[in-house]
């Protein structure tokens, strides 16, 4: 993975900031390279559930997980992120990623979309633990357009100082719509 790449940084910022043994969840799992991440980051004790609304989805990070050896850390769920408190409950998780967008390589026209991923990011900020974190690449431009990026920043715009602390990051010299990385903490 390039030390440039959204999910390089993602990946390292969580791993630099969770431990080991807990609950963690891929809201958008795609072809199952962040679940990977996370099984790992979760060890032998924890456990990772993942989301995604295609079965292609589901089977491609089957079988990732599988040549990785970690197929039994993870619960694959063949349904929207924006239900993802019928699988977890308040407080019980130490870490959500969500990488948006559209499976690569697949139909474009299944993508996230503004009003289920904000839900997603709604009902994720409580399902998380008190100094837990969650990380969100937005994209725009493209297939994409430019609503759900605008949405979601305004949503965690107004999320209270005192519990919550949003860092949003830029490729500042980088042209043609560049992916945002966004980190939020909820404080303990
Ligand atoms: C950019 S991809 C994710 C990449 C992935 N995390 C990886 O490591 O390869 C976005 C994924 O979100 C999925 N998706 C779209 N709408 C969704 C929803 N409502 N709930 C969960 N997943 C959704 C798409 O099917 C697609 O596979």
């Amino acid at each position: 993975m390039r030390q440039s790449q959204v999910t390089y940084w993602c990946h390292e910022i969580l791993r630099s900031q969770v431990s080991a043994g807990g609950c963690y969840i891929d809201a958008t799992m795609g072809k199952g390279n962040d679940t990977l991440m996370l099984c790992r980051l979760a060890g032998e004790a924890g456990k990772v559930l993942a989301f995604d609304i295609q079965k292609e989805a589901l089977q491609m990070t089957e079988r990732l997980l599988l040549e990785h050896g970690v197929r039994e850390r993870a619960e694959l769920i063949l349904d929207g992120h924006e239900h993802m408190e019928r699988y977890a409950g308040k407080e019980s998780a130490d870490a959500i990623c969500f990488n948006f967008g559209y499976l690569p390589g697949g139909d474009h026209r299944i993508a996230t979309s503004a009003e289920s991923s904000m839900e997603a990011v709604r009902k994720g900020l409580e399902i998380l633990k008190r100094g837990g974190m969650m990380s969100l690449c937005l994209y725009s431009g493209g297939d994409t357009g430019f609503e759900e990026k605008r949405k979601i920043l305004e949503l965690l715009k107004e999320l209270p100082a005192r519990e919550y602390t949003v860092i949003v990051n830029s490729y500042y010299n980088r042209e043609n719509c560049p992916p945002t990385p966004v980190f939020v903490f909820k404080d303990p």
